[in-house]
């Protein structure tokens, strides 16, 4: 890592404009209560290409505080995280994900793993049998908690001015990853993480969401909070926005059809619980 100067808190349009970029209206409330860290938030979009620049001494470090300030399910802290910065793994990272090139082009690369191996050297050093390890909630709850420790690591580089993508497609083939990142039984990464400055060539754009009353529900679940009208609306938004930045124009129905209308979209991803029992997970005590 260089230790080049932080740059500021990136400058963001306000928390308004924000919200008009990610839902194409006024925000339903006129003077949303202003806040740096909502604003960064608010600002986020994923960065898929990337420039050559190292990233500064002590973010990375900076990074995995915020991640370990996150909640944690009963502070059992399940999780890990291995940071690549070699070039040739990075490299084959990329192709045993999907062959996503800015895996290898992004100074960094971050596996989020599940880590139940680390649980399971407690239970053995006072020599006790945990059964509670192989239950499926134990698996959630590490799934969850290296979730949000990964997105406030996100949330910190993003304040850096760095640039996040996720990487699902670790998934791809988790055994190969593992084997690449040397892990024991009982851990998996369940995504990845490239992170770099944006390659300025290549600008990005926020990419709008659902209307917030689609997810927002207010008391009791309300099954008609989303209308096909809303939807069309959506798609129409998504497909303008995704023209405009040059991008194949799809609606939100055409890729999420494309997304789970066949599972071979799921590049593998398909047979996870064989994966996961191979890799030492039970997920089947009562
Ligand atoms: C768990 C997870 C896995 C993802 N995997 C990939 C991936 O493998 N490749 C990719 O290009 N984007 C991936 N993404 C990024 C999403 O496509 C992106 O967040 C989504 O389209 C919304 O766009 P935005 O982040 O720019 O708002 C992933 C996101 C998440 C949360």
């Amino acid at each position: 890592m260089s230790d080049i100067t932080l740059s500021s808190f990136p400058a963001l349009s306000s928390m308004n404009a924000l919200w008009q970029a990610r839902y194409g209206t006024p925000p339903a409330i006129p003077a949303l209560p202003e806040s740096p860290v909502a604003r960064s938030l608010m600002a986020h979009r994923s960065v898929r290409a990337f420039s050559s620049a190292p990233l500064p001494d002590g973010v990375l470090e900076a990074a995995v505080a915020a991640a370990q300030s996150a909640s944690t399910s009963s502070n059992m802290q399940a999780w890990s995280v291995v940071a690549v910065q070699d070039g040739p793994r990075r490299a084959r990272i990329a192709e045993l994900a999907g062959a996503q090139d800015f895996i290898a082009q992004a100074p960094l690369f971050l596996a989020w793993v599940v880590d139940l191996a680390r649980l399971a050297a407690v239970g053995h050093a006072h020599d006790r049998v945990l059964p509670g390890l192989d239950c499926l909630d134990t698996f959630l709850a590490g799934v969850m908690d290296t979730a949000l420790a990964a997105q406030n690591a996100a949330a910190s580089l993003e304040s850096y001015g760095l640039g996040i993508v996720y990487v699902g497609g670790v998934r791809n083939n988790p055994e190969a990853i593992a084997a690449e990142l040397g892990l024991p039984p009982r851990t998996m990464a369940v995504f990845g993480m490239s992170v770099g400055y944006p390659d300025r060539r290549h600008p990005t754009t926020i990419k709008p969401r659902l209307p917030q009353q689609s997810v927002l529900h207010r008391e009791r679940y309300d099954a008609a909070a989303t209308t096909g009208a809303e939807i069309a609306a959506y798609d129409e938004r998504l497909r303008a926005v995704r023209a405009s930045a040059g991008q194949p124009a799809r609606s939100w129905s055409e890729a999420m059809l494309a997304r789970l209308g066949d599972v071979s979209a799921l590049h593998g991803r398909e047979r996870l619980p064989q994966a996961l029992r191979a890799m030492g997970f039970r997920l089947d005590q009562a």
